[in-house]
């Protein structure tokens, strides 16, 4: 029974699959830039734009820092074992094919469906993300979307009587209206039906991506580059502020760890910790530049430059912000949708305040465009080996992208987008992923022990001391996560067990070769 479902594939025989060409491959199109460009495409998005001042506001003060030097050391680890299975397999299932070429097609298909949580929610997470900021830059022109055809289900808001922006009615919300001396029953009320925005931006990054691979490439080079602008813009307007502010960001740094309130993650140290598995949210994607590794030009070397590159570049990027941003606006006014819009206000520069929002829309598309590109080659790769069924592997015949999956991963995306909030989906997108990172980490090592002498085009460093930090801080920062967030995860894990034994089992291709 053991050996049956730890099956595994031959990573000579993935190599070379990986290489072999004929009308059914994949179209390699992407240079080493085009790959850092699709990591950074991944990277930058929800995370820096928004949760950036939630988070400072309500777990860690200016130590917002910390936060994501401590996420970012996890991805760096996890990003360096990553590198190395890209370099090594580099064929699109990612951590999934990984998976199987380690440790089996029990656990690869655990991580597949695993990745779910990552790419598609995340892709959904952002799509509510890219919905507000949409909404908020329209009504700056005078252009109101109603607020039902704008939030989740069920959602409840008030209308802002000063900005006319609908907010979630929230204690922190109550409260704060109440400071101003208004009751917030007073004010008009509306429920979320479905959010209409957000599922509009999922179908039009799926049309996108059924026409096809080097047109994306070239939508999302322009969209990263207009984001990296933005984001190097605030950085520059930021400091030259800061430079003839001194006391003032002094006083807002002071002090830089808040003392802790009481309760775990209400600052202090564990609200670094809590932060950390919040923020994480903003790294998420660097690991979205293997699953193109068939359609890298030249993928074992290319592979590690995409996924190291981008993380280096972000991780410097958010540093800066972070820093800036906490320096610029003292943290307790930073728990709004646009904290970098905020901020930029403070420079007096508020004609900037429109092309952050224009930034942060063109930034989040990209997201959206490599999570919702990721997803359907992994189902491609999972259809391959007979985990998911057959029409997961058609291949258009022109365009030689996944069509079927990708509109089936678009339309449930879509639907997902709808129906749920961003707090709901975020912090699921980042348990499942920080697990994915896991798994991974433990894969390099066990393959260093069973198979030393395989070729390692590009080897991670200090095994297994690298697998192990990564495993003990992303384990640390899961444990940062909600108890509810842990239940999501064993839910959805469930759901992914029973497909397996009703379908994927008796399908698997590996199986059958091997009359398991
Ligand atoms: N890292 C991506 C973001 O922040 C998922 O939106």
């Amino acid at each position: 029974m053991a050996n049956q479902l730890f099956a595994r594939k031959s990573i000579d025989k993935l190599s070379a699959d990986a290489f072999s060409e004929g009308a059914h491959n994949l179209k390699r199109t992407l240079g080493p830039g085009n790959l850092i460009a699709l990591g950074v495409g991944a990277i930058i998005g929800t995370g820096i734009f928004v949760l950036t001042g939630s988070a400072a506001a309500q777990y860690t003060g200016p130590a917002i820092v910390l936060a994501f030097i401590l996420a970012g050391l996890g991805c760096a680890f996890a990003g360096l074992c990553y590198a190395e299975f890209a370099s090594m397999i580099p064929i699109a299932g990612s951590a999934y094919t990984y998976g199987y070429a380690t440790l089996g097609e029990f656990v690869a298909w655990i991580i597949g469906w695993d990745l779910i949580l990552e790419y598609l929610f995340g892709a959904a997470t952002v799509a509510v993300g890219w919905s507000g900021y949409v909404v908020s830059f329209l009504r700056d022109f005078g252009i109101n979307i109603p607020p039902q055809w704008s939030n989740a289900v069920g959602v409840e808001m008030v209308q802002d009587p000063e900005t006319g922006a609908w907010t979630r009615i929230t204690e922190q919300l109550i409260t704060n209206f109440a400071e101003k001396g208004i009751d917030i029953s007073t004010l008009p009320h509306a429920t979320g039906m479905f959010n209409l925005v957000a599922t509009i931006a999922i179908a039009l990054v799926t049309v996108l991506l059924v026409i096809g691979m080097s047109e994306s490439a070239k939508f999302n080079n322009i969209a990263v580059l207009i984001k990296v602008g933005v984001v190097i813009l605030f950085i520059m307007a930021g400091a030259n502020y800061l430079f003839g502010h001194r006391a003032e960001a002094a006083t807002n740094w002071t002090p830089f760890i808040p003392e802790n309130k009481g309760g775990f993650g209400e600052y202090g140290w564990s609200g670094i910790i809590r932060a950390a598995g919040v923020i994480f949210f903003a790294y998420i994607g660097f690991d979205a530049v293997s699953t193109t590794a068939q359609e890298a030009k030249n993928p074992q070397k290319d592979m590690p430059i995409g996924i190291l590159g981008s993380l280096v570049i972000c991780t410097i990027l958010y540093i800066l912000v972070s820093g800036i941003l906490t320096a610029m606006v003292h943290y307790s006014q930073l728990n709004v949708a646009e904290p970098i819009a905020i901020g930029i206000e403070k420079t007096g520069y508020t004609f900037l305040r429109d092309l952050i929002k224009i930034g942060a829309i063109a930034g989040l598309s990209s997201v959206m465009l490599v999570m919702l590109m990721s997803q359907p080659r992994i189902f491609y790769t999972m259809s391959k080996d007979g985990l998911l069924p057959p029409i997961f592997g058609k291949l258009h015949p022109k365009f030689k992208t996944p069509h079927v999956s990708t509109i089936l991963t678009g339309a449930i995306c879509a639907v997902v987008a709808g129906a749920f909030s961003v707090d709901e989906l975020g912090h699921l997108v980042s348990i499942g992923t920080l697990l994915a990172f896991v798994i991974v980490c433990a894969g390099v090592w066990y393959l260093r022990v069973k198979e030393p002498n395989r070729p390692r085009p590009f080897k991670t460093p200090l095994v297994p001391l690298v697998p192990i930090l990564g495993i003990l801080v992303c384990l640390g920062m899961m444990a940062g996560l909600p108890a509810e967030t842990w239940y999501r995860l064993l839910g959805w894990m469930a759901i992914g067990i029973i497909i397996y034994f009703v379908y994927g089992k008796k399908h698997s291709v590996i199986r059958k070769e091997n009359n398991l």
